[in-house]
C-alpha cells in the first residue's frame, strides 16, 4: 500500500487544475499487480474537466486490467477526501468491493470499502430486464 500511496502522491503533482487549484492523483491497483495512474484534468469549459479516479480507471482499462483490489487517492486537502459520486459509480462497474484509500501530503489517511461508499448501487445487473 505504501507504493500505491507514493504513486498517487507523485501523479497528483502532474494534475492540471488551474481553475479549482485542487490537485488530485489516483493510483489503481489491479488484481494482476499492475498499477495505473490518473490525475484531474480541468478545462476552460468547466464541466469538461475529468477526475483523477476516472482518468486512472480509463488508463487501466486501456492496458487490459478490469479487476481491482484498491485505489489510492491523493489530494492537497487538510483531511483525506472520499471520491466523488461519479467516480464511485464508475469504479463500481468493475470492482464493487475494492478498497478505497485517501491520503494527504501530510500523512493523513482514511480507508473505506467501495460498498460502504456506494450502497444500493446501480450495477450491470440492474439493466437485466427479465
Ligand atoms: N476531483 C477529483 O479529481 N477527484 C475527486 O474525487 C474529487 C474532485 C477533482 C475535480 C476537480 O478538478 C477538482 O478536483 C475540484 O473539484
Amino acid at each position: 500500500m505504501t507504493v500505491l500511496r507514493e504513486r498517487a502522491l507523485a501523479v497528483m503533482d502532474r494534475a492540471y487544475a488551474p481553475y479549482s487549484t485542487f490537485r488530485v492523483g489516483a493510483a489503481l491497483l489491479a488484481a494482476d499487480g499492475s498499477i495505473s495512474e490518473g490525475c484531474n484534468v480541468e478545462n476552460a469549459a468547466y464541466p469538461v474537466g475529468l477526475c483523477a479516479e476516472r482518468a486512472a480507471l480509463a488508463a487501466a482499462i486501456a492496458r487490459g486490467s478490469r479487476t481491482f483490489d484498491a485505489i489510492a487517492i491523493a489530494t492537497e486537502a487538510e483531511q483525506p477526501t472520499p471520491p466523488c459520486g461519479m467516480c464511485r459509480q464508475m469504479l463500481e462497474e468493475f470492482s464493487p468491493h475494492m478498497l478505497v484509500v485517501s491520503v494527504t501530503r501530510s500523512g493523513g489517511e482514511a480507508r473505506w470499502s467501495l460498498d460502504e461508499l456506494l450502497p444500493k448501487a446501480f450495477t450491470p445487473q440492474s439493466l437485466e430486464r427479465r
